[in-house]
């Protein structure tokens, strides 16, 4: 599996605990920056991932922000993103299960690293349940045109 993740300045600090993370796992990674921690526009960085993700070129995409709000508005603008903002363990799982969600989004002034570090594990290994999601899925495709 091969992630893309990226932050604005709001996200930098769980960006870099969640990069190391990753690496623990030894899972496949692009940082996608910023490189330092000088005020950005959150849609700058959630772009090259989501377009990233959508184009094959990443399994998944991981996006932070102060809130986790901004990034997600702009990841699911992109067709093919099912981007979910999770701030919950339960909500992680679920929304793998359910959504097939392919970018996650977190704020980093709303949650801790423990719980974000346990998000994200529990969103990488958690499969698509397909089924009746699947046709839901297919609906969400549909409303995008
Ligand atoms: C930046 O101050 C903040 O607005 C941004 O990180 C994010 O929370 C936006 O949704």
């Amino acid at each position: 599996m091969k992630i893309a993740i990226s932050s604005d300045h709001g996200g930098n600090n769980l960006r870099r605990e969640i990069i190391e993370l990753l690496a623990e796992k030894g899972l496949e990674y692009e940082d996608l920056g910023p490189k330092d921690d000088e005020s950005v526009d959150y849609p700058d960085y959630a772009k090259p991932v989501a377009d990233g993700v959508a184009s094959g070129n990443f399994d998944r995409g991981i996006l932070i922000c102060g809130t986790g709000i901004g990034m997600s508005i702009a990841a699911n603008k992109v067709k093919g993103i099912r981007c979910a903002l999770v701030h919950d363990v339960f909500s992680a799982k679920a929304t793998r299960e359910h959504n097939d969600t392919n970018v996650l989004a977190m704020g980093e002034r709303v949650i801790g690293p423990g719980l974000a570090r346990e998000i994200v594990s529990t969103w990488l290994s958690t499969p698509f349940s397909g089924g009746r999601h699947e046709r839901r899925i297919e609906k969400l495709i549909e409303l995008e045109g």
